[in-house]
């Protein structure tokens, strides 16, 4: 990374590392991952399920809770330590600085209080020299920004009145109303069918962009990588493996890992009776993970350093790493571009 874009850096994660002591022994669900989300840009934190994803993003927050341990490293947002800071302290920089939407929103909301109650209140914790009728006058024009037609009526009603990409609506609309400079979003329109997820993936890109917002966005379909993030970092089995731009991961793909994830995007025109794609096997086991490559039990070129040794991770291009034996030995990097 030059100087120039060192100097945008709005998180810089460093060398997280999570684990859960289970009563198996201890999960090591985030191995010492490194990334960085610049000012108003989408990184795509990728990966499929089990792999690390959700666990590390809470750990920005503050939101992880025992039996997890976080065993090392630092999370910096704008150059400040923000990894151990006290709930008050962290509570600060939450809504405010940075700002989260998850994937079922129902746990977001209060079923006993309206949508106009809590949106309000939010705006007055955060704002206060706001008045009351502000606040309300604010909520209304942010769920006019998620397209809401009757931001007024909606105010007055309840969570469990309203559907699924309704409400996924009123939780964007909620996360942005105190206009955060990173929101994080964890598969947001998983629970969601395609086409509601279509909309709400637009609305999240207008707003990105309107409000210069940066985003980590949390997902295991490459299909909406596509549509919506800038740079990419593949997770598997609590390690980041590759990272690069977007366009570095749908072009030239160096991790076996990512070729097989990106086949796994099922396709509108793809016919019903045939079988989704997977990856074959079942995913490491976290609380046994030895010293080779986290993915060697499943991937098609695995060979014997790479049950017995770590990969290092290889510079392909500027901005563009993989951790794969693959690319780290020259030999096989003649014979090409492995394809899957
Ligand atoms: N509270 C917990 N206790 C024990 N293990 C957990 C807990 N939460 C998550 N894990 C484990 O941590 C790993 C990463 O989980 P997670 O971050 O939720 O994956 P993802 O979001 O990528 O699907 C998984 O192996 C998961 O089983
Ligand atoms: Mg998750």
């Amino acid at each position: 990374m030059d100087k120039d874009s060192m100097s945008d850096i709005l998180l810089d994660v460093r060398e997280l590392d999570v684990s859960f002591d289970t009563h198996t022994g201890k999960l090591h669900a985030v191995n010492k991952i490194s990334y960085a989300v610049r000012e108003g840009e989408v990184m795509g934190l990728v990966g499929e399920s089990g792999s690390g994803k959700t666990v590390s993003s809470y750990s920005i927050l503050g939101l992880l809770k025992p039996p997890a341990v976080i065993n090392g490293g630092r999370v910096l947002y704008k150059g400040r330590d923000i990894l151990g800071l006290s709930n008050k302290e962290a509570a600060a920089i939450r809504g405010r600085e940075i700002s989260m939407i998850f994937q079922n929103p129902m746990s977001c909301f209060d079923p006993v209080f309206t949508i106009g109650s809590q949106m309000t209140e939010t705006v007055l914790a955060n704002d206060k020299t706001a008045s009351k009728a502000e606040a309300a006058a604010r909520s209304i024009d942010m769920l006019r920004e998620v397209s809401i037609r009757n931001p007024g009526q909606l105010m007055r009603r309840y969570s469990y009145e309203l559907s699924g990409g309704m409400l996924q609506r009123v939780m964007i609309a909620m996360a942005l109303l105190c206009k955060p400079k990173l929101l994080i979003a964890d598969e947001p329109t998983t629970a969601l069918d395609v086409t509601i997820q279509a909309a709400i993936i637009q609305i999240l890109k207008k707003l990105q962009k309107q409000h210069n917002m940066a985003m980590l966005y949390i997902t295991h379909n490459f299909g909406i990588v596509a549509e919506i993030c800038d740079r990419v970092s593949v997770m598997c089995g609590g390690y980041i493996v590759e990272q690069g731009s977007t366009d570095d991961i749908f072009y030239s793909s160096a991790h076996p890992y990512t070729q097989l994830l990106m086949k796994m995007v099922p396709r509108m025109d793809t016919p019903l009776s045939e079988p989704l794609p997977y990856i074959e096997g079942l995913p490491s086991d976290p609380t046994a993970l030895g010293e080779g490559c986290v993915f060697c039990t499943r991937c098609p070129y695995s060979r014997d350093i790479c049950r017995e040794k770590k990969p290092p991770e290889v510079s392909l291009a500027p901005g563009h790493t993989a951790s794969c034996w693959l690319r780290a030995d020259n030999a096989s990097a003649e014979s090409g571009r492995p394809s899957v």
